[in-house]
């Protein structure tokens, strides 16, 4: 028998998959349809302090690789977006994350005190989002500093578990680990988007209206898989691995990495909202095939 049960801090996941935070918008009954359709978690769009208009179209673009995209946070804020999580943590068949993030410290304390009041299983914190207290705005997730203190601020604000959300434009990811971790984060997923650009040759200037965005799909692959390598090395709470994850071989060697789950985003442009089911099944499969008989076999294994 093949158990493909996950314990994430306290909560149980019935497959390995989850979904990715702003893939699927920001409504409940979105998080409630991908639940339904086999996702082991579903994690929310990013909510912030206040209502915010993301950026100007075009705002995603797919190549090659995968997708760029600069939607820019586009939110309604944690007031208007309460009852949402609350409609998916009453109607959803697998736990509910709330994803949030803030332009100050503070507000990541704030925001996560009001939607805790919407009993989440965990909360997934965000620290890509630029500083709006710095002159140039650098991304909480790209300081140790900043990451620690938001981490910390967001833990004195809810006993729910907290998950923190690292960038991979890092020179090393694993002393930010280790950072957020010593500030009381219960899990690390690795990885955001990565910072990019395309070129239009025609139009002789960046496709996206915000000229640069952040690269996810397939692309991303390699560079999440050795941000998950290093984080496993780096800490001891259990690791999420995102980045490209379409078939379940991309899940497995995610969790030979130390994944001990993976969230799916992109992919769902490729397999539709039936990947969950689908790589749960291909990551059963293999198991079975390789004589694993539970997800703890495989966590890890690519490790020397
Ligand atoms: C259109 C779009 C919107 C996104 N919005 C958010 C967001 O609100 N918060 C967040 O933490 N990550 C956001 N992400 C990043 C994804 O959650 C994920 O980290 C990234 O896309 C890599 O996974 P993938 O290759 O499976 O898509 C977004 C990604 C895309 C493509």
């Amino acid at each position: 028998m093949t158990d493909i049960t996950v314990q994430l801090c306290g909560t149980k996941l019935e497959n390995p998959t989850m979904l990715a935070s702003g893939i699927v918008g920001i409504s409940g009954s979105a998080l409630v349809f991908a639940a339904q359709h086999g996702a082991g978690a579903v994690v929310s769009k990013s909510i912030g302090p206040r209502e915010r208009e993301g950026h100007n179209n075009p705002i995603l673009v797919e190549f090659k690789g995968g997708f760029l995209n600069a939607v820019g946070l586009p939110n309604s804020g944690v007031e208007n977006t309460i009852d949402e999580i609350r409609f998916a943590v009453k109607h959803s068949p697998s736990p509910v994350i709330a994803s949030i993030f803030g332009g100050t410290k503070e507000e990541f304390g704030s925001v996560a005190e009001r939607i805790a009041e919407a009993q989440p299983a965990l909360i997934e914190v965000n620290l890509s989002c630029p500083n709006t207290a710095q002159d140039f705005g650098m991304p909480f997730a790209l300081s140790e500093e900043d990451a620690r203190e938001v981490i910390a601020l967001v833990k004195s604000q809810t006993k729910i578990p907290v998950i923190a959300k690292l960038a991979p434009n890092v020179p090393s990811i694993k002393p930010i680990a280790r950072a957020v971790v010593d500030a009381g984060a219960d899990a690390v997923s690795a990885i955001n988007t990565m910072p990019g650009m395309l070129i239009s040759s025609h139009a002789r200037r960046p496709v996206l209206h915000n000229k640069e965005g952040g690269v996810s799909g397939p692309a991303l692959k390699p560079i999440a898989l050795k941000c998950v390598y290093d984080v496993y090395e780096a800490v001891d709470v259990p690791v999420i691995g995102i980045g490209g994850v379409t078939y379940g071989t991309d899940a497995v060697e995610f969790m030979m990495a130390g994944a001990s789950a993976v969230q799916i985003g992109t992919g769902i442009h490729y397999r539709g909202i039936e990947i969950f089911r689908l790589v749960s099944k291909e990551v059963a499969d293999f198991m079975s095939e390789n004589g694993y008989s539970k997800l703890e076999d495989i966590i890890g294994a690519a490790h020397g």
